[in-house]
This record gives structure tokens, C-alpha cells and sequence, in this order.
């Protein structure tokens, strides 16, 4: 377990510092990929390996637009931004209580700026991610798995107690413009 994940935690900082290095000249982003969608942060899909090893994913935040607090299905991951600032709220998850009820200690709020980067580790990783700016956010994604579901936690009348519920992730098609 503990060999696990000091593999995973090696894993993670490298993919960290890869996907700086990629973020600091973002010119081989698509335009069609850097389209908000008034509804909900746009979410595309940038590449899916072959082996399903990993997924890299870019969302488009309007300001004002955020995720719930949610988790990445088990999974790791690392987030940059490309552009604007980014806030996230992390979280600890401490406890599977069954019945779909999870302990979660919320660790901090971070603001990430332009080319900064942060990363998920389980088991903290839960967050909170939105765009408090005032202009339009575009962060990268990449995941230790693909991401077709994941939970979303509301809280219960029991402090640090959450009720999670799966949903499907969502995918923006990208027009070509
Ligand atoms: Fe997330």
C-alpha cells in the first residue's frame, strides 16, 4: 500500500512537471478547444492514450462557472492553467462510511495562476474548482484513467459528512471552426 503510492505519488509529480512544461508555450492548443459554453464549463477531450492509461482533458471556465465538489473516481490527477486563475478547494477524503456516505476534511483554497499547476493524490482527491476571475479560464487535465464517472458530494446534517453521488462526466464536442 504504502509502496503504491509513493509509485503513484512519483507518477503524479512527474506528470506535474511534463504538463508545466507543456502549459508554458500552449500554441499547440486548438482553438476549438478554447470555446465557453454558456451553460457549464466546457469540457473537451484533448487525447485519450490508446492503452487508456491516461486522459488529457481542457475545460474552459466563464467566470462564475465552478464544479461541485466532487472526486476523480479513484483515480489521480494534475491540473495547469493556461489562462486566468483558477481556485481550488481541496479535500482530504478520510472515509468510505458506506451507504454512499464519505468523511471528507476540506484541506485548503488555492489560486492558481497562469502556467502554475496543482495535482490530486488519493486520498485527497476531492476539490472544488472555479473560476472566481473576471475573465474566461483554460486549464488542462490530465487523469490517471479515463474519466467516464465520478462522484459528487453534498453535505449531510453531520459535520465533515458527505453523500456522494456518481454521475456520467460530460464531454463538450468541439465545433471546427
Ligand atoms: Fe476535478
Amino acid at each position: 500500500m504504502v509502496s503504491t503510492y509513493r509509485e503513484e505519488a512519483r507518477q503524479v509529480a512527474e506528470t506535474e512537471r511534463l504538463l508545466s512544461e507543456l502549459i508554458a508555450d500552449p500554441s499547440w492548443m486548438r482553438r476549438e478547444w478554447m470555446v465557453p459554453c454558456d451553460e457549464k464549463y466546457a469540457r473537451y477531450v484533448v487525447h485519450r492514450d490508446p492503452q487508456d492509461r491516461f486522459d488529457v482533458i481542457a475545460l474552459v471556465w466563464k467566470p462564475g462557472q465552478a464544479t461541485l465538489l466532487h472526486d476523480h473516481d479513484g483515480t489521480w490527477g494534475v491540473e495547469g492553467v493556461v489562462k486566468g486563475t483558477i481556485t481550488i478547494t481541496n479535500f482530504l477524503r478520510e472515509r468510505e462510511l458506506g451507504e454512499d456516505l464519505v468523511q471528507l476534511r476540506e484541506l485548503e483554497t488555492v489560486e492558481v495562476g497562469a502556467r502554475g499547476t496543482g495535482q490530486l493524490l488519493p486520498p485527497a482527491d476531492c476539490h472544488i474548482v472555479a473560476n472566481r476571475g473576471t475573465e474566461t479560464a483554460i486549464t488542462v487535465h490530465v487523469y490517471g484513467k479515463p474519466l467516464r464517472q465520478f462522484r459528487i458530494f453534498e453535505e449531510t446534517s453531520l459535520p465533515g459528512v458527505y453523500r456522494g453521488e456518481w454521475i456520467r462526466v460530460h464531454t463538450t464536442s468541439a465545433s471546427v471552426a
